[in-house]
């Protein structure tokens, strides 16, 4: 007999909660560079957001939660989610809510922000990055956006031997 596949029991480790734990409620959250997609997926069976989107640039990271998506007996009929194949800077959709960009670099948060910006795409309320490295790029960008977003709380979420950051940044 054909098993039903489950959605991935997400490995959601103390650093993805805190993500999904400083969104706002009843808002968006986009998923940035999602690759596995625990952090949306755990922020989808929060019940917590209005929709979940799911952005990433490998076409077959995405294709592979499509088909764990359409697969799956876990995800509820009032679900609400979607997939971006698109390097983050490339949508043509407006990215509003919540926007979390987290595990790569401050230069592709900051070309991600910058280029949606550009685009009149980003009218996200709540920021909430986590750059990997390059911050000495992304905090200068940062502090030139600050007519339109500023820094509410910096989180320092250990990890293993690391320390990530999380930059939580609301719209003025
Ligand atoms: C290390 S994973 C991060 C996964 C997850 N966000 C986390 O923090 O655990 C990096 C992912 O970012 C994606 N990525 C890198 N640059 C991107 C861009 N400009 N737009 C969309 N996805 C991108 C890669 O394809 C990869 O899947």
């Amino acid at each position: 007999m054909k098993s039903i596949a489950k959605l991935p029991k997400p490995k959601v480790s103390e650093r993805m909660k805190i993500f999904v734990d400083h969104g706002i409620d009843q808002l968006p959250y986009w998923d940035f560079c999602c690759d596995h997609g625990y952090i949306g997926i755990h922020a989808l069976k929060s019940e917590r957001f209005s929709e979940v989107h799911f952005v990433d640039q490998i076409p077959h990271i995405i294709e592979r939660l499509q088909a764990l998506f359409a697969q799956s007996d876990k995800v509820k009929p009032e679900y609400k989610y979607f997939f971006h194949i698109a390097a983050g800077e490339d949508l043509i959709t407006k990215v509003e809510g919540n926007c979390l960009i987290a595990g790569v670099g401050g230069t592709t948060i900051k070309v991600i922000l910058e280029t949606l910006s550009q685009k009149d795409l980003l009218h996200a309320k709540r920021l909430l990055l986590s750059p990997h490295l390059d911050e000495h790029i992304l905090n200068p960008f940062m502090e030139s956006f600050n007519d339109r977003y500023k820094l509410m709380e910096k989180i320092e979420i250990p990890e293993g031997k690391r320390v990530r950051p999380l930059y939580i940044y609301d719209r003025t």
